[in-house]
């Protein structure tokens, strides 16, 4: 991996992070490259997961690793879908690359039960708890168009999205 193959991300307000991210095509060729180079991004950022839509790919196409260092677990999800979730509900803090430095307890089911296509076209299934529930949570709404702010109230995210923008317009000007 070279900085060649990290692809640019995406931030609020980028009409592309609204999108419904599309199905991916069995055997779709562009996928594994696609894949590999989100996984790099990801680790440079850093961050713990990337949907194709931050890099503006409208597919459906996430990758995470919530132990990214000594010991890398990457997973590649090509069609993810949530089948089922507890009624039990975990608040924790997140944040999102296409957000940066905005951060906010959300709240979501504690256990999730996701089902995805893996890289070699085989079905996997798994279920989480803890940071790797919200994690595929939070990476599965945005092949929908929604950010861990839409689950906040209404208040509390015109607060974080007006204070990204301020940072954002700084950053340009330096
Ligand atoms: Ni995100």
């Amino acid at each position: 991996m070279t900085e060649a193959d990290l692809l640019p991300i995406l931030y609020v307000p980028d009409t592309r992070l609204r999108a419904k991210a599309k199905p991916v095509q069995p055997a779709d060729p562009r996928i594994p490259a696609l894949a590999e180079k989100m996984l790099a991004t990801m680790y440079k950022a850093p961050g713990i997961g990337l949907a194709a839509p931050q890099v503006g790919e409208l597919l459906r196409l996430v990758v995470v690793d919530i132990r990214p260092g000594d010991k890398p677990e990457p997973i590649v999800m090509v069609n993810p879908e949530i089948i089922g979730a507890s009624k039990e509900l975990a608040t924790r803090e997140e944040g999102c690359l296409s957000l940066p430095n905005q951060f906010a307890e959300v709240t979501r089911p504690a256990v999730v039960k996701v089902r995805w296509t893996d890289l070699s076209g085989a079905r996997q299934e798994r279920e989480a708890d803890g940071l790797l529930s919200a994690c595929f949570q939070h990476e599965l709404d945005h092949l929908d168009g929604v950010l861990f702010v839409d689950h906040l109230s209404a208040l509390r995210r015109n607060m974080i999205l007006r204070k990204l923008a301020k940072e954002l317009k700084g950053q340009q000007r330096e």
